[in-house]
This record gives C-alpha cells, structure tokens and sequence, in this order.
C-alpha cells in the first residue's frame, strides 16, 4: 500500500465519523489519502479533521471560492490507485448509479479510471429498498466493488443490515487489492480459532471468553497472500471478511482435532490459535441434569488431546507449526517451553499483563519466539495488522537459518 493514491469519497451519513479511523489506516500503511467529501458529510465530520489525518486539504467544491482556483476532478480520477467511497449513503448510491454529478465526488467517481470501492452505509429499509438493491446492483454492474454493510445496532437504534463495515475490514479489502500478492499461492493453511465448549449435558459447556478475532485475522490475512485457508473454528459471532476462507465450525476440542486431522496432512502451515479446553466432562449426561433430583453434583473431569502437540509432533519436512501462548507470569520462559514441548516452528505470545492483549479486545501485543529465541517483537497493533505482521513473518520465516 506504501505509496498508492486513494481517494477516500466520504457522503453525508453517521458513519462519516469512522472514516478518519480508515484515513488514519491508509495514512499509517503509507498510502497518500486524498479526501473527497460532499458537502452534507462535512455536517458529519470536518474537513479540518479529514486534512489532518491526510496532510492534505479536503476537496468538496468545483473551485475554491476567493480565488477561483479549480479543482480538477478529471486530474484526481487519474490521480488515483483506487477510491473508496465510505460512507456511501442511499442517495449519492443513486447519484453514482445514474450519473448525476452535482457535487465534487460524483464527478470525481464519474471520472475515476482507478477501481471503486463502495461501502454502503444507511438505515435497514433503506438498504432493503428495492430502488437501492437495483442502484448497488447496476454499480456492480459498472464494475464497482461493494463492500456489504454489516448487520449491527443501526443509527436508529433498529437492528440490521445497514452498519458501514468497520475501517479495519474496509482496509483489508483495500490492501488485498494492493498486496495481490502469491507469496502463499498454492498453499494450504489450517488455522485453529475460538474457544471449545465441552459439553456438561445438552445444555450446559465448560467454555472460556475467547473470540476468535485473532484466528480470523490471521486467515483473513494468509488468504489475502493467496493461500487456501481453512479454518477449523468453535462457536464463535466473528467471520472471515476474505471470501476464499473456509469455516468447520466445531464445538468440542475432541471435535476440533477429528476436523483438523485430515486437514493438517495437507497443510503447509498450520497455526493453532484455538483456545481449547484443557479439561472435558468425564461422562456427559445425556439429559438435562436437574437441580431438584441431583444432590451437588461433582465434576469428574479428564485432559482433553493437546491438538498442537499431537499435530505437531507427526510434523513432515518442509511443514511449519505455529502456536499461540497466553501467559500471566513468567511469559517467556512459559512460551519457550511450549514451543519446545508441542515441537512447535514457532510460539506467539501474548501476556495478559499488557494493556489490550489478549481474549476479546481488537488490539494485541506480541512476541514471537523460534528455538533460537525472540523472532520478532511487535508493539501494540490491531489484531488485523498484527496477523499481516505474522503472516508475512511465516512466509519469510526459514527453519534452517533461524
Ligand atoms: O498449553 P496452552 O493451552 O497454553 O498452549 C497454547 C497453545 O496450544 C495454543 O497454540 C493452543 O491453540 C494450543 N492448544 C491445543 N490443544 C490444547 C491446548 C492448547 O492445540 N488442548
């Protein structure tokens, strides 16, 4: 991304004030940003905002009024590398679609030659309108990529589709386009995400609170290499935002190594992200159990398989094992000894003693550790950027010189 054009087209909806969120993404990955905004979205967000993030000025009129200088929109539409239209309300939806150019970014996307990305973002019936389902249809028609609202808490407070996809996922779309890159080309990853639920009797589990978002992030971020990734995952809410990721959903850790088995034979990489289960009930009741006909029950509990040392440990040549430590003390005497002992490539640790590391935050901060010792140390990122970091770590990563 370092060093492509982006016109960033900002129209006048609420989720205008994510926008600086995705300019700042742009900025940060070393993009040149150049704001295009229509003048109902500066009631959402200021141009003064949007020009410091991008260190330039915000273009919004035909021509800057005191001194009738002209902003060409035909020189920023060959200027561009890509633009990223986000928030696209329903209306300037409908002006791109029919080519009314009454504003600066209509006539900017009217003369792009670059691609065009589309975030829509407006209320539940709005979106369901069919006037707007026929308008995103006709700019998918033109070409135009759209990236699908979200479904979510709405503006209004009413649930649906309708949410702008958040920054970080729109600028993963972005740098998939820019980073096209086949580094992973013909590549199988098998990646392990979320927690397990082991189950007590039909409704009641042994679980913990992860998310999966760093094993999603870290799919998300192989496929946009070119791999073929699957990801064998317990119940979580969070999805791949890449489209070539493929989801076994599973509940238990028993149920997670039976998927990954057939999987991990035919992977080039394997990372266990999972945070399975140490200890799974003895003997699950069949039916409920009730409080009435059971005196305090006690838990009878055995080890659950340790999925990445028995992948691991019937690793081939050329195969390359990566794990994850969540540790609270002694950090990194406690990786290095799981690396060793899961015949792990490589261990990621996280410490839950830094602030936005670790189960259910969007942030992480981790060290890598190969035998050899401290791989990389990466300061506090997304989890997003951290599994590009990551990603791009492994496919560098050489067992013989480290
Ligand atoms: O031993 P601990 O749970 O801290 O190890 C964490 C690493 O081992 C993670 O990579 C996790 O996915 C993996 N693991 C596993 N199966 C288990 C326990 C942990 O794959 N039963």
């Amino acid at each position: 991304m370092r060093g492509k054009h982006i016109i960033l087209g900002i129209t006048g909806g609420i989720a205008a004030y994510k926008s600086a969120s995705l300019a700042r993404l742009f900025v940060k990955a070393g993009a040149e940003v150049q704001v295009v905004m229509t003048p109902s979205a500066k009631e959402f967000i200021t141009p003064v905002t949007m020009s410091a993030l991008t260190g330039k000025p915000v273009v919004s009129e035909f021509f800057t009024a005191n001194t009738g200088e002209w902003h060409s929109h035909v020189d920023l539409g060959l200027w561009a590398d890509a633009m990223v239209i986000a928030p696209a309300t329903a209306s300037s939806i409908a002006k791109m679609a029919h080519g009314v150019a009454d504003n600066m970014l209509i006539t900017t996307y009217l003369s792009a030659k670059a691609p065009v990305f589309i975030a829509p973002a407006m209320d539940l019936d709005m979106m369901a309108h069919p006037s707007t389902v026929a308008n995103i249809e006709l700019l998918k028609s033109y070409g135009n990529h759209i990236i699908e609202p979200a479904e979510g808490e709405l503006a209004s407070h009413l649930i649906g589709k309708g949410r702008m996809e958040e920054p970080e996922r729109i600028f993963d779309v972005l740098y998939r386009f820019f980073n096209d890159t086949d580094e992973l080309a013909g590549k199988k990853v098998l990646i392990t995400a979320g927690p397990t639920y082991e189950p007590i009797d039909p409704v009641r589990f042994i679980g913990n609170y992860s998310t999966g978002k760093m094993g999603y992030a870290l799919a998300d971020a192989a496929a946009a290499r070119g791999a073929e990734v699957t990801v064998v995952s317990g119940p979580v809410e969070v999805k791949p935002s890449h489209p070539g990721v493929k989801v076994v959903k599973v509940e238990s850790a028993r149920q997670m190594l039976e998927a990954c088995e057939p999987l991990f034979d035919e992977a080039s990489i394997a990372i266990f992200s999972a945070a399975v289960a140490d200890y799974t009930p003895a003997h699950p009741a069949t039916s409920k159990i009730k409080r009435e006909t059971t005196d305090l029950p006690s838990l009878e509990l055995v080890k659950n398989p340790d999925i990445a040392a028995t992948l691991s440990s019937r690793k081939r040549p050329g195969q390359l094992t990566v794990g994850f430590a969540l540790e609270t003390d002694n950090e990194a005497d406690n990786a290095r000894h799981k690396l060793a002992s899961k015949h792990l490539d490589l261990i990621v640790l996280n410490s839950l003693r830094d602030s936005g590391a670790g189960f259910g935050c969007d942030t992480n901060k981790v060290t890598v550790f190969s035998p050899q010792g401290v791989v990389a140390d990466l300061p506090l990122k997304s989890k997003q950027e951290c599994a590009r970091d990551i990603i791009s770590l492994l496919t560098r990563y050489d067992p013989i010189t480290h």
